[in-house]
């Protein structure tokens, strides 16, 4: 099973690849001081939303990149549907690899994938470079309701090494230099509906296409994540959007 399918498949549903719901999302970019004509940047753009509605909201021009070819695809697709092509456009590639200008963008951001760069201090560092002195950085992580279980350790062995409390996220980018404006957290029902959607999502698909060879692989390991979650990731992980403003 190729496993951007499966986050495809997965996600297919959802306005956005992360627990935030619609009106927090809103809410997120109603609060940025952006300028018109502003330049923005988003790594690991996913289904492309958050850039579509900044881009439309400020008059902003935008560049996303991910390295999966399915959200690309029907990123660039969204981006034409609301005649916004020649304002934005997303890009396949890795994140990390990429090279983009240096202090050329008003805001970056990194939602759910500060992997790229090895967690979310080393993505605030990859940042802080591309943006222009007193830029925006928006970065969404997750972080700790709780100490994690032996169990979720034993499965989730990087997350949990790495996962710090709401306020040590906040503190990181304070360490970096940057100023905290703002963070918007995600609830429970949040998170319940951002992972039953997943579940639901997989279920549908494999009763719709029952001659795909990955609908059983993409459902059976859907439901394994839908039964840890309900174990051990649901009173342990929450999620944030954190909005900074460089130096
Ligand atoms: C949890 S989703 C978040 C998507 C989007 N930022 C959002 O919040 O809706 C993570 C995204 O990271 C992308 N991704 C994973 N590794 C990447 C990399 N090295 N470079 C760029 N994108 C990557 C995946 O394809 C996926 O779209």
């Amino acid at each position: 099973m190729n496993i951007w399918k499966f986050y495809g498949v997965t996600h297919r549903d959802h306005l956005v690849m992360n627990p935030t719901s619609e009106a927090k999302t809103n809410e997120f970019i109603s609060l940025l001081p952006l300028k018109p004509n502003a330049r923005v940047l988003d790594i690991a753009s996913g289904k492309g939303e958050q850039l579509l509605r900044i881009v439309d909201k400020y008059d902003a021009t935008g560049i996303g990149i991910d390295i999966s070819p399915y959200e690309v695809k029907a990123a660039n697709g969204r981006a034409s549907d609301r005649n916004l092509g020649d304002k934005v456009e997303f890009i396949e590639g890795d994140g990390a690899k990429h090279d983009f200008e240096p202090a050329s963008f008003d805001l970056a951001m990194c939602l759910g994938a500060s992997w790229v760069w090895g967690g979310h201090k080393g993505t605030i560092e990859a940042l802080k470079k591309l943006v222009n002195p007193g830029g925006l950085i928006v970065l969404g992580e997750p972080y700790k309701l709780k100490e994690p279980s032996d169990a979720y350790r034993e499965l989730e062995p990087e997350l949990a090494e790495g996962l710090v409390t709401h306020a040590e996220n906040v503190a990181i980018g304070q360490n970096a230099g940057l100023n905290l404006l703002y963070s918007i957290v995600s609830d429970h029902n949040d998170w319940d509906r951002y992972e039953g959607l997943r579940l639901r999502a997989a279920e549908l698909y494999a009763e719709e296409n029952p001659n795909d060879p990955d609908a059983k692989p993409i459902l059976d390991r859907q439901r394994g994540e839908h039964d840890f979650y309900l174990k051990h990731g649901r009173d342990t992980l929450g999620w944030a959007i954190y909005l900074f403003r460089a130096p």
